[in-house]
């Protein structure tokens, strides 16, 4: 009963001050599969700019550990991984100290010299969506693509394509390079559109991107609604004082009333308020 208000409450501040607080994962190459020995930068990217934000990750040998713990090379937001080995394979999300939490992303690092170039972030329904099979040496060889461990594909040029993902291409996903050998396997996920109303049955990303949606016009309705407004009333004070102007000249230079003078104070204020909102 309390938390229900404490969230209520937290959701109108958030509303006010028209902050999500969501923050991004980005990684760069832009993969999830790695060969030993690659490169990786994960950094995590706060809508607020707001500093605070810790990479962590779960491995197999260690849960919760961060960016410097014994892995990787903090730099600002930013974290560099130069050699990746086996171990690093892992769940990496960004946490802040109010243990709010990215997604999450899994890398996995390949013992042997065949990845699956796959997307890291859910791919949206409807969307193309872009398979590579690549050795270490050549990645336009000829390769088989399996889904939930039944082939699905031989390419001659080791890319496969999905031009409009459904839900039902969601799963796990591996390929294999004869003489090369075989990928790890790496799960894809389809998101539901924002737009299209997703049935209640869908899993959790559809329905809080959807949200975070519905969010962001709320915020936009609060800011803007006052702009509107006082935009509309600033008009029709003007064509008042311009129809004023062709009145006789007695008339005109009568001073403003009190109520007038009070008007133009509101309006002045509104203006203030709608431009300090905007500096953001
Ligand atoms: C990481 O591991 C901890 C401890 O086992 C677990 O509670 C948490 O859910 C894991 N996080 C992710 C993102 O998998
Ligand atoms: C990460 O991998 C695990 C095991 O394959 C899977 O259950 C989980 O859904 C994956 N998480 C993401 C974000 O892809
Ligand atoms: C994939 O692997 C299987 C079994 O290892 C092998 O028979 C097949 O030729 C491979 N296919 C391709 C296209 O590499």
């Amino acid at each position: 009963m309390e938390e229900t208000s404490v969230r209520c409450l937290l959701f109108l501040l958030s509303l006010m001050s028209c902050r999500t607080n969501q923050v991004k994962l980005n990684l760069s190459p832009n993969r999830s599969q790695f060969f030993k020995r690659d490169s990786v930068t994960l950094s995590c990217e706060d809508e607020d700019r707001s500093a605070g934000w810790t990479l962590r990750r779960n491995t197999t040998s260690k849960t919760r550990s961060q960016c410097g713990d014994g892995w990787g090379r903090p730099s600002g937001s930013s974290c560099t991984i130069s050699h990746m080995v086996w171990s690093d394979s892992g769940v990496y999300w960004c946490e802040s100290m109010e243990a709010a939490a990215s997604q999450s992303i899994n890398l996995t690092v390949s013992g042997g010299s065949v990845i699956l170039q796959s997307p890291v972030l859910p791919v949206m329904e409807g969307d193309p969506l872009t398979l590579s099979c690549q050795s270490k040496q050549d990645s336009r060889l000829p390769a088989a693509f399996y889904k939930d461990g039944s082939l699905i594909r031989t390419e001659p040029g080791g890319h496969m394509t999905i031009l409009h993902v459904s839900r039902s291409d969601e799963g796990l996903y591996r390929c294999n390079i004869s003489s090369h050998g075989e990928s790890p396997s790496s799960w894809i996920s389809v998101t539901g559109k924002p737009t299209t109303s997703t049935p209640p049955t869908s899993s959790a990303p559809p329905v809080s991107s959807s949200l975070h949606l519905v969010f962001r016009l709320l915020c936009h309705l609060v800011v803007f609604c006052p702009y509107f407004i006082s935009t509309g009333l600033m008009v029709s004070s003007y064509r008042h004082r311009a129809t004023e102007k062709d009145l006789p000249v007695s008339m005109v230079m009568a001073p403003p009333t009190q109520a007038e003078r009070g008007l133009d104070d509101d309006y002045d204020d509104i203006i203030t308020a709608v431009t300090t909102e905007h500096q953001f």
